[in-house]
């Protein structure tokens, strides 16, 4: 099975990305019957995100927490979006054979305009260039989140408007797999994490800063001796996604009995992402201070990636009547 999926370069990723998509995709990618097509999307990237530095950053941050937490890039293929052009150019066949009112009606482009004083065509396009990364690798699984449902649908009619037109199955119809059970991972103000809503822990700050943020999660003003209710708490939440099946349950033993504050509890947070974390916290530090071992890495990976490109695409040219 050929499992795709693509994480935009908008932001460092949090440990909301991380315990919610990065790791249940490098899972996957263990099975060895699987091939995995992982990418960041830093062209999508560019239709909220002007900064080149920033983007050079992010970039940078997302390569090294997939290398961090283990991904095989030997075995699978992890590349950058923009260093394969073969995307815009099959992006651009596909806008040619995708209706008006279907990107005009998107939910998601609906919810940006509203939300964004910069809405730009490239937004307008997005779900199109989303199709051409899914279809040029004809990828037969997408895990992705729920709110990326309508765009794999939107894949998917946009492959068979080019079948049908053609008269061949050129393009791999992918199935989308939403993971209902995902996890919503919570954030410092128990709204689900999301850079957006500023609420993220980033697990690969220097062990103070990741500190300060952990005593700012939100919690209840029950007194230091009273019993507390666990499972309403934030913290304990964010320690038991974490933490063992023992620490959670020594926590949670705490928490009811009393004597146990909201400050202790977050003191044990901090240790326990600062100890399962250690190796990819290394390996993170690693990546982004030696430009050379990642870029090595990544361009390997691009070069791969464009074989593959260039095979779909070569098929799209020739039956679309502009040779090979
Ligand atoms: N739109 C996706 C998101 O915001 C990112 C993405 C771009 C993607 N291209 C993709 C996801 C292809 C899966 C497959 O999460």
């Amino acid at each position: 099975m050929r499992i795709l999926t693509g994480i935009q370069s908008s932001g460092r990723p949090h440990l909301g990305n991380i315990l919610g998509a990065i790791l249940p995709a490098i899972e996957l990618s263990r099975n060895p019957d699987n091939e995995s097509f992982f990418f960041i999307a830093d062209l999508h990237s560019l239709t909220t995100l002007k900064d080149g530095k920033l983007r050079d950053e992010y970039v940078r941050a997302i390569a090294s927490t997939w290398l961090a937490f283990g991904f095989n890039t030997d075995r699978n293929t992890f590349w950058r979006q923009s260093r394969v052009p073969e995307h815009t150019e099959m992006a651009w066949y596909l806008n040619c054979f995708t209706p008006f009112p279907m990107l005009a009606n998107a939910t998601s482009f609906k919810e940006k305009s509203e939300k964004l004083a910069d809405v730009n065509a490239g937004l307008f396009t997005y779900p199109v260039l989303q199709a051409a990364d899914i279809l040029l690798y004809d990828a037969n699984l997408v895990p992705v989140g729920k709110d990326q449902k309508q765009h794999l649908e939107m894949t998917k009619d946009i492959a068979a408007a080019v079948n049908a037109q053609v008269g061949s199955e050129i393009l791999v119809l992918p199935e989308s797999r939403i993971d209902e059970r995902l996890m919503v991972i919570p954030g410092i103000d128990g709204q689900k994490m999301s850079k957006s809503y500023g609420n993220y822990i980033d697990i690969f700050v220097g062990e103070k800063d990741l500190l300060k943020v952990i005593k700012k999660i939100l919690s209840d003003s029950t007194a230091l001796e009273d019993p507390k209710n666990p499972d309403t708490d934030i913290t304990f939440q964010l320690y038991s996604l974490i933490a063992t099946d023992e620490q959670t349950a020594g926590m949670h033993a705490n928490y009811e009995r009393g004597g146990y504050g909201y400050g202790h509890a977050k003191k044990a947070l901090h240790e326990v992402i600062l100890a399962k974390f250690q190796e990819p916290r290394e390996i993170f530090d690693y990546y982004m201070n030696n430009h050379k071992a990642l870029e090595t890495k990544l361009e390997e990976g691009e070069e791969k990636a464009r074989v593959v490109a260039r095979q779909t695409l070569s098929r799209m040219r020739q039956a679309l009547g502009f040779g090979s």
